[in-house]
């Protein structure tokens, strides 16, 4: 078992009852950031499913963005154009019988088409638009909700939720990453070499961390976990004990 039910339920109640009329910086915010390929946005789900707190996925927030300024022809309208897309984002998450997550953009569901390299790459290019980011701010921070919020990205800890209860940052080496890519496309029968794969990813980690907007670095007070010779029932586990030890301290 991933955590014990009676700290959790405690944690719940608790939140519960003093989040009544209470404003949403009592609501308690775990962040999950690292590079793609740390394996954050796996780990984020099952940390918030055992929690059975909200998830906030805010890559695909960024994937949306992407998404509806190319379907509308306006990647190269300028970097307002593209921000009011954003601010005026209609999407709605729901999940499937099966528990399978869905995302709806504009009444149609997009949950595939979001996660193709095509729409990653979109949301790079609109990701590193300042107005973009601002436009998209308030919408995330509306996902803190009682009883909590599990947040993955890469700037939830420096940026949106500097004030976390817990701040994790996810890493894995390029070659672990470009390792597991390589596996997730082989499985979809894709066929790419692992050398170019790995190359990918070290150009990506390098822009990523090197952009002025914000740029992909731990928040000062995160606390770093390297998953490359770890399993995913590993990192969660201890995830999910850095969770525990949050609830004693707000005892
Ligand atoms: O995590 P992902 O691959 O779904 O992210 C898609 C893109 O969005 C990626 O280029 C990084 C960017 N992104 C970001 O800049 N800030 C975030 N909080 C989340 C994602």
């Amino acid at each position: 078992m991933l955590a014990s039910h009676h700290s959790v339920s405690t944690l719940l109640i608790r939140t519960e009852l003093t989040d009544v009329g209470i404003a949403t910086a009592n609501i308690p915010v775990i962040t999950i950031d690292g590079p793609s390929g740390s394996g954050k946005g796996t780990i984020a789900r099952r940390v918030a499913s055992a929690l059975d707190w909200h998830l906030l996925d805010s890559g695909a927030l960024y994937r949306l963005v992407g998404l509806a300024a190319a379907r509308q022809g306006k990647m190269n309208a300028g970097e307002a154009e593209i921000a009011a897309i954003a601010e005026h984002l209609d999407v709605r998450f729901s999940s499937d019988e099966s528990g399978e997550e869905q995302v709806w953009l504009g009444g149609a569901e997009v949950s595939r088409e979001l996660r193709t390299e095509d729409c990653g790459r979109l949301a790079s290019q609109v990701a590193a638009l300042p107005a973009v980011r601002d436009a998209l701010l308030a919408l995330q921070k509306g996902f803190r909700r009682a009883p909590g919020l599990v947040a993955d990205g890469r700037d939830m800890g420096t940026t949106v939720f500097p004030d976390a209860a817990l701040k994790i940052f996810l890493t894995a080496s390029a070659a672990e990453r470009a390792k597991r890519r390589h596996k997730q496309l082989n499985d979809k029968g894709i066929d790419v070499s692992l050398a170019a794969l790995s190359r990918d990813i070290e150009d990506r980690d390098r822009r990523d961390s090197e952009r002025s907007v914000a740029p992909l670095r731990p928040a000062e007070d995160a606390r770093l976990l390297d998953s490359s010779n770890l399993t995913i029932d590993e990192v969660t586990r201890t995830a999910l004990d850095w969770a525990q030890g949050l609830e004693q301290d707000l005892d």
